[in-house]
């Protein structure tokens, strides 16, 4: 049965680092809301409106918006043998919706927590820079670009730093998230579907445990 992998974890886990070392090797589609809204919200629509203060307070993007997008983004043909959700669901309702969705599509869900210290993660957060034009996901403290402020890939390009990742933002997330989203890891618990990996390592090393648990027939 094909998958639809959940990568979980709190904000600065490594989500997306790891989201894309599974598409790079396995070749399935990463579906991150949170680059979907951040692409959204630069446009001069009514929902760009909505979502830009929600999003730079640190604050969730209502149910109805996300679920929406997602629904449509997984529609597309590049879903139909698996995909990589990042950053979805982070509430009960989207928990609910992702249920229906799988059944609809003859998915499985495999959850997959990728577990991080709470001290961790807002230096993750805060040395986080990404190039506008790949997405390469680099640290200032963890992994830097071999020169600086510049994409590896891209040497003519500066690096942004993201909004949200500003200290008083950062703090905002992890308490979105401790109250919202990590309930969500009992409820995936509970139903036998998550497994949890050790995100204090290298990536490298923690995207092996996570391919072996992607490939398997469980
Ligand atoms: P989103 O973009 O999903 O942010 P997040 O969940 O807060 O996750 P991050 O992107 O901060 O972290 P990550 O786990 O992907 O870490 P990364 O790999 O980059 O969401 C942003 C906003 O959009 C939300 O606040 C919300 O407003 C809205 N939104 C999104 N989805 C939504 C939804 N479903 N419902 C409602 N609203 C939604 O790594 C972090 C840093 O650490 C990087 O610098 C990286 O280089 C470094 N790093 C990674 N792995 C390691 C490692 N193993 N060792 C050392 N450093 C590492």
């Amino acid at each position: 049965m094909y998958k639809i992998i959940v990568l979980m974890g709190a904000p600065g886990a490594g989500k997306g680092t790891q989201a894309r070392l599974l598409h790079e090797h396995l070749n399935l589609p990463q579906i991150s809301t949170g680059d979907m809204f951040r692409a959204l919200k630069e446009a001069h629509t009514p929902l760009a409106a909505e979502v830009r203060p929600l999003m730079e307070a640190g604050q969730l993007v209502p149910d109805d918006v996300t679920i929406r997008v997602v629904r449509e983004r997984t529609s597309r043909a590049d879903c139909k043998t698996g995909y990589i959700l990042d950053g979805f669901p982070r509430t009960p309702a989207q928990a609910a919706m992702l249920e229906k969705l799988a059944a609809e599509q003859g998915k499985k869900i495999q959850a997959i927590e990728i577990e991080v210290p709470r001290e961790l993660l807002a230096k993750r957060m805060v040395g986080r820079r990404n190039c506008p034009v790949c997405g390469e996901i680099y640290n200032i403290y963890f992994r830097p670009p071999k020169n600086d402020n510049v994409c590896d890939l891209h040497p003519d390009t500066q690096l942004n730093h993201r909004v949200d990742d500003k200290a008083d933002t950062v703090q905002a997330r992890l308490f979105t998230y401790e109250e919202q989203t990590r309930p969500l890891l009992n409820y995936y618990q509970g139903a036998n579907l998550l497994q949890v990996v050790n995100g204090t390592r290298e990536p490298e090393a923690i995207y092996k445990d996570i391919e072996t648990i992607v490939t398997s027939d469980s």
